[in-house]
């Protein structure tokens, strides 16, 4: 992490696709990246942008009976627009049909052609206007796209071909040579894969004839370039290439082309080769990260199965979006995207975990010191849990930044943000506050604080408006919670005000009717007592001989079979100690008969009998729920059926 410079490019989308969250994923992720960097001291250049030529943008122009550009400069601020409302910090937007990029493409292309790298011959193969793709007759899949799987179409023209087929050896060679140039490394394999085949040259040209939206080739004006070849470009041209030398030389070789796994075949064989000719670096790293997926298949627009951020964003906010993301896809994997997966998430990390912790520590602090954070006195073993385990969600997050593992970074976060929960469970503030245990309460509300302080500059590149609010519940105005590379050395909240706040992230109340879209629960104050502070009110407090009028047990399922019309019950024979019974639970949707049979499960041994379903209960089986998501409660290791649980 101490590289002087990082330098991230996202793909450039083709400008006529609607955004998605597999678009939004990608320059979610390289945003996040940049701010971690620079968060770290790096010196950080940011690309992102669009993909302008092309059959597919000439075609859905002339639909619409615009002219290419006309129709690129509508569709263009749907990207710009959702980036903004995303808070994507890139220091340049480029499209493709901007002057200074034409220029340079045509530039190359002529070097290449005077330098014999280009040259002229009769094409024949089949073309997919989905992908803007050649192939040959054996790359085909049962006669269609083997990318897509779309129709492809029969082409025989002349055209303008690069000898990208007389670098392979030196490609295999430098992919071998060099395990941080494609990522994650069995990437790399599949690359070689395909290098182990023959290595056609590259077909550049389109003729006007059949395609006129294009950048004209400088040596032969009946042509225009391959989309591929054009968009590729960009990567250097947007920071300066034969434009701006000094930007040039400050920003290339890239550290890291973030791609999808759809596009690895243009980025790792075309683009080096093509670098490789023009004289070159190669970047230091493509990252090629995997789909996000509904069901099973990838979500795409031609497949239309598409989850919209915007939806997304209204449901939760930006930095809850920015966050389910990060936190659930590990970068070389596919993910699924569920919206109950996604509220669930922001649920119990959220509101229920992050959230809570602030309100609390915030609450206490007010009440004790009127919001002054104080100083601490002398530390006992539970602050040295506490800052041990901030201490390696620091450490953890960076190796995320250096290793593309922001998830398992941002996992290591929410362990120390559990941690602080147990501290302050452990240490009761409340009971220090009530004993006039100032010193040691001091002590409490410090450690708790500044844990929370290292958390929100932590998470501050996920969730950067929410930790900046966060930051200043802490006493920092905004933009001042400082950075990650400041994180070793300890910080200077003691003596600043802190102040109570709203809910940071309020709990979304998740309807059971799946098509009731949830909402966040605006006043409620029955729920805000809730995510507030997960201690109920005093009135609802139990004294331990209140608990210990009910009998818990350990029970092992014998046997289960479904309750005749219901489809959520299951009837159970079980163990309960030496003596057989028979239970009724509402876990049909979750468990299956065989699932379930053989566990060792809770029960409440001594509630009355009922009848549900017309089957008898004897008793009552524990689960635990979130949302639509429910698990039987069982025990750690093994113990015989009737034991006292308590
Ligand atoms: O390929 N899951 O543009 P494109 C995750 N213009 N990421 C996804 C995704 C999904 N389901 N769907 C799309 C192009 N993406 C070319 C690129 S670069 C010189 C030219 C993301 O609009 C992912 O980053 O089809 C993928 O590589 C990219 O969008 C493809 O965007
Ligand atoms: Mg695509």
């Amino acid at each position: 992490m101490s590289q002087e410079k990082f330098y991230i490019t996202t793909p450039i989308y083709y400008v006529n696709d609607r955004p998605h969250i597999g678009h939004a994923y990608t320059t979610i992720l390289a945003d996040v990246l940049a701010r971690c960097h620079r968060s770290t001291g790096c010196d950080t250049f940011f690309l992102t942008g669009t993909d302008e030529h092309g059959q597919k943008v000439e075609k859905a122009a002339a639909k619409r009976g615009m002219t290419p550009l006309e129709h690129c400069d509508e569709t263009v601020v749907r990207f710009q627009e959702l980036w903004k409302k995303l808070g994507i910090t890139n220091d340049r937007f480029i499209r493709t049909t901007q002057e200074f990029h034409v220029r340079v493409v045509q530039e190359i292309l002529q070097e290449l052609y005077d330098r014999g790298e280009i040259y002229r011959a009769e094409y024949t193969g089949w073309y997919c206007v989905g992908d803007e793709r050649f192939f040959t007759e054996k790359d085909l899949v049962d006669g269609k796209c083997p990318e897509c799987g779309r129709e492809v179409t029969a082409i025989q023209e002349s055209n303008y071909f690069f000898r990208m087929g007389k670098y392979r050896d030196w490609l295999v060679d430098y992919i071998q040579t060099h395990p941080d140039f494609i990522q994650p490394a069995f990437r790399a394999n599949e690359t070689l894969g395909f290098l182990r085949q023959e290595l056609g040259d590259l077909c550049i040209s389109r003729p006007k004839s059949r395609l006129a939206w294009g950048i004209e080739l400088p040596f032969d004006t009946d042509y225009v370039c391959y989309v591929w070849f054009d968009a590729l470009i960009n990567y250097i041209s947007g920071v300066g290439y034969k434009t701006d030398d000094a930007a040039f030389r400050r920003w290339w070789p890239a550290s890291c082309h973030l791609i999808g796994k759809d596009i690895l075949t243009t980025h790792t064989v075309y683009w080096p080769t093509m670098l490789k000719a023009i004289g070159l670096p190669m970047p230091k790293t493509i990252f090629a990260h995997g789909w996000w997926l509904t069901g099973n298949t990838k979500m795409s627009k031609s497949l239309g199965n598409v989850v919209n951020p915007m939806d997304m964003i209204e449901r939760a906010g930006v930095d809850a979006f920015r966050y389910f993301l990060l936190a659930e896809m590990s970068p070389g994997n596919d993910a699924n995207f569920s919206e109950a997966a996604f509220l669930a998430r922001y649920n119990t990390d959220l509101a229920n975990d992050l959230g809570n912790l602030l309100s609390r520590v915030s609450k206490l602090t007010v009440r004790a010191t009127g919001g002054r954070i104080p100083a601490p006195g002398a530390p006992t073993e539970a602050e040295a849990e506490l800052n041990a385990e901030v201490d390696s969600a620091v450490a953890a997050m960076k190796r995320g930044i250096a290793d593309m593992k922001l998830d398992q970074g941002i996992g290591a976060v929410l362990n120390a943000v559990r941690a602080g929960n147990r501290y302050l469970e452990k240490c009761a503030p409340w009971t220090l506050a009530k004993q006039g245990n100032t010193e040691r309460l001091h002590t409490v509300l410090f450690t708790a604080a500044e844990a929370l302080r290292r958390i929100a500059v932590l998470l501050a590149p996920v969730m950067p408006e929410k930790m900046a609010r966060l930051g200043e519940v802490l006493g920092y105005a905004c933009g001042t919670l400082g950075s990650i590379g400041d994180l070793d050395r300890p910080g200077d909240l003691a003596g600043r005000t802190m102040s109570e706040t709203e809910p940071l992230f309020p709990r979304i109340l998740v309807e059971s009717a799946p098509d009731q879209p949830a909402r966040p629960v605006k006043p409620a104050k029955a729920a805000q007592t809730v995510q507030v502070s997960n201690r109920p009110e005093p009135a609802e407090l139990i004294t331990i001989s209140d608990f210990s009028r009910v009998q818990l047990r350990t029970a092992r399922v014998l046997e289960a079979m479904p309750v005749p019309d219901s489809a959520k019950l299951l009837r159970l024979r079980i163990d309960a100690g030496g003596e057989e019974r028979q239970l009724v639970a509402g876990v049909a949707r979750h468990y299956t008969p065989q699932a379930i049979t053989g566990k060792t499960i809770i029960i409440v041994a001594n509630l009355k009998p009922a009848r549900i379903c017309g089957v008898e209960s004897q008793g009552m089986l524990l689960a635990a729920r979130v949302g639509d998501e429910l698990r039987l409660l069982t025990i750690d290791g093994d113990l015989p059926p009737g034991a006292v649980v308590g």
